[in-house]
């Protein structure tokens, strides 16, 4: 197909209803929340990956405390990932609707797949948090134990990739018709994988390590407030967490050149500031991470991990960009039917700050403090009345969500 024609064919793929919202907006949303949806991402697999490895270590006490913290991390972060996976899924589905769904019709069985292992990866994983949740479990278990937690890795992993291959086949429109009908048959099983590249997959994979050192630096240092966590564990989280931190940022940087290397010359990815911005980052983190005192003060530590959330940031910028590189010969228009519906925008961002807002604040001053203490956490005065506040937030939302309903009902009913 030529460019005119591909260039038509997304037009005529987009919404015709248009988005409710300027397109920009989506954009930078979808940015934006796509950097969660990898921090957990990178926080499920990485901490998943030290527990299995703390699991075979774990004759000494120090691994198998660290074995089983890693295994309630991962078996929380999962849920976050999916969750958080859930809004750039809106966005991407909103602006980029031609990419995201043909590339999902043209692999439609391992949309669908993964969902199904999505789940069982997930259940093995708690099969696995089960016989190592505590440190006594965690010496009863038999070393093919640590199979539950392999296994369910892996499934991890491979839903990552059908991740990628989705995101990926979307930036090449000129090749979809092609791959659904080959020599002009469609072939309709939607089996295929089509396209796919295994150092930019890579290079999101290996980020988990770099997440989880800077993880373990806040950690060492978040529970030096309990008198029943031992120095000499957290001593050893802290010196794993660089280890860890290095290696990510080794693998990071291999994956991320031989990535750079195998795009098209035309977008002369060497010459980019944003390509020099991320490396700089990238060793950054490393650079800083080494020198984290161990039992330093919280600053310092946690800078650390601040470190990799603007590194997310700044990969997710990265990613929308070669997204706009690719789809650019094709004149894509984010926003070829405009349809601003300022009642829908101001709706989401009042649900977004005042639902989402106050529950997020609530929950995580809860949870931060009720971690400090051990055994029973009773909230003091501020915590409670944020929770309350919360609660408030949350049943005016439904009442007027439901007013604005049944207003919208009766005036059509009327009209
Ligand atoms: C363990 C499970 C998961 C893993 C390991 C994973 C991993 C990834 C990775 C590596 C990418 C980047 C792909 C690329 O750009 O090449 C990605 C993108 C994405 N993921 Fe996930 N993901 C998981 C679960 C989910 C779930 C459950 C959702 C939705 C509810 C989701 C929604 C998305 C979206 C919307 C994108 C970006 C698509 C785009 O920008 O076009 N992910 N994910």
């Amino acid at each position: 197909m030529d460019h005119t024609s591909v260039s038509a064919m997304l037009h005529a793929l987009q919404d015709p209803a248009g988005l409710p919202a300027p397109a920009w907006l989506f954009q930078y949303l979808n940015v934006l929340t796509w950097a969660f949806h990898i921090a957990f991402v990178n926080l499920a697999l990485g901490t998943a990956l030290l527990a299995i490895i703390a699991f075979m270590r774990r004759h000494h006490p120090g691994w198998a405390q660290l074995s089983v913290a890693m295994t309630g991390v991962a078996k929380v972060a999962v849920s976050m990932a999916i969750v958080l996976g859930v809004a750039p899924l809106l966005f991407t589905q909103t602006i980029y609707d031609p990419s995201w769904y043909t590339s999902n019709l043209l692999s439609a069985f391992w949309v669908i797949f993964f969902i199904f292992s999505l789940g069982i990866g997930y259940t093995l994983w708690f099969v696995f948090y089960f016989k190592n949740h505590d440190v006594a479990h965690a010496a009863q278990a038999k070393d093919a134990t640590v199979w539950w937690a392999t296994v369910a890795l892996c499934i991890l992993v491979f839903d990552g990739f059908i991740m990628h291959v989705l995101s990926y086949q979307g930036l090449f429109p000129q090749k979809w018709m092609q791959w659904y009908a080959p020599q002009g048959i469609p072939v309709m099983n939607g089996t295929g994988i089509h396209a796919f590249e295994l150092p930019r997959f890579a290079f999101f994979m290996v980020m988990s390590l770099t997440m989880t050192g800077v993880f373990l630096l806040g950690y060492a240092r978040y529970f030096r407030a309990r008198s029943d966590v031992s120095a000499d564990y957290l001593d050893l989280a802290h010196r794993i967490g660089v280890k860890t931190t290095y290696w990510g940022v080794a693998l990071q940087l291999l994956t991320g050149v031989l990535w750079a290397y195998g795009l098209p010359s035309a977008m002369h990815v060497f010459a980019q500031p944003l390509f020099w911005l991320t490396a700089l980052l990238i060793v950054g983190v490393a650079l800083y991470a080494r020198q984290v005192p161990v039992g330093g003060s919280a600053l310092q530590a946690y800078a650390a991990m601040a470190f990799y959330a603007l590194l997310a940031l700044i990969v997710s910028v990265d990613r929308e960009a070669l997204r706009v590189a690719y789809l650019a010969p094709f004149h894509y228009d984010l926003a070829s039917k405009p349809h601003v519906e300022w009642g829908a925008v101001v709706w989401f961002f009042a649900t977004f700050i005042g639902v989402g807002g106050s529950l997020v604040a609530f929950y995580s001053t809860m949870l931060w403090k009720a971690g400090k203490v051990k055994g029973l956490y009773t909230a003091d005065g501020a915590v409670s009345r944020l929770g309350s506040t919360a609660v408030f937030i949350n049943f005016t939302w439904l009442a007027v969500f439901f007013a604005i309903g049944v207003w919208a009902y009766v005036r059509n009913i009327a009209a």
